[in-house]
């Protein structure tokens, strides 16, 4: 595929540095994000995260001793801080460097993919299910959660408030929530119109305040 593989401006330098020390502070959100994964994905088992940004989740999950973890990323300064924060935190995690929708992995590789608050920026969203598809194993799973289109300011609010950022960051993290990322995300009708033309035939889509959850099964 060409193009830039994402939706507005790339993720790099000092940009990528404001969201890793900004999501940081959010140590919630991956802490529950791994018990979602604990509940779906067997002990043992191999887990992609795709668009893992600063790899605070696939730390986290690399962590439990559990699973084998590998994560893909369009940003090279993400992939070197990623990298970074795994060697602190003594934790193996194969960080690589790519595209969604042009994974440089052989088909059925994993048995647990996990994306989160990315797939809304990706350029070739179709492409980048197919790719999910192609590299799961037969059985295997996918979990992406992101923001919802129709996510209300009230919602929007409520999770600032909880990530326990303050002053600018703050400011600017419910203005992007409110007002530049809606537009990039999906409905839950326009997910099932993307999932229509994959190869992916059996999932469910759950809605929470903020995001859509949606399961997928290889
Ligand atoms: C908002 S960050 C989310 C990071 C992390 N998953 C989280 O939950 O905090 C979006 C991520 O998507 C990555 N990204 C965007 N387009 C991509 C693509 N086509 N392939 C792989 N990664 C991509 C960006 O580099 C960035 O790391």
């Amino acid at each position: 595929m060409t193009g830039k593989g994402y939706k507005g401006v790339g993720m790099e330098g000092a940009i990528a540095r404001w969201y890793a020390t900004n999501t940081g502070k959010d140590v919630a959100r991956f802490e529950e994000k791994v018990d979602d994964v604990r509940r779906l994905a067997r002990q043992g088992g191999k887990i992609l995260e795709v668009a893992p940004g600063p790899g605070y989740l696939s730390i986290a999950l690399a962590r439990t001793g559990d699973y084998t973890v590998t994560g893909l990323d369009i940003s090279e300064t993400f992939v070197r801080i990623a990298r970074d924060k795994a060697a602190e935190a003594g934790v193996e995690v194969d960080f690589r460097l790519g595209n969604a929708s042009a994974m440089p992995f052989d088909d059925e590789s994993f048995d647990f993919i996990v994306c989160t608050a990315a797939f809304k920026n990706f350029s070739d969203p179709v492409g980048a299910l197919q790719e999910m598809h192609r590299v799961l194993r037969p059985g295997g799973c996918a979990l992406i959660s992101d923001l919802r289109k129709d996510v209300s300011k009230e919602a929007v609010d409520e999770d600032v408030a909880r990530m326990g950022v303050s002053g600018l960051s703050k400011v600017f993290t419910r203005y992007v929530l409110r007002s530049v990322l809606p537009r990039r995300a999906y409905l839950k009708s326009e997910f099932e119109a993307l999932i229509s033309h994959t190869a992916f035939h059996t999932y469910d889509i759950q809605l929470s305040p903020l995001a859509l959850d949606v399961e997928l099964r290889k």
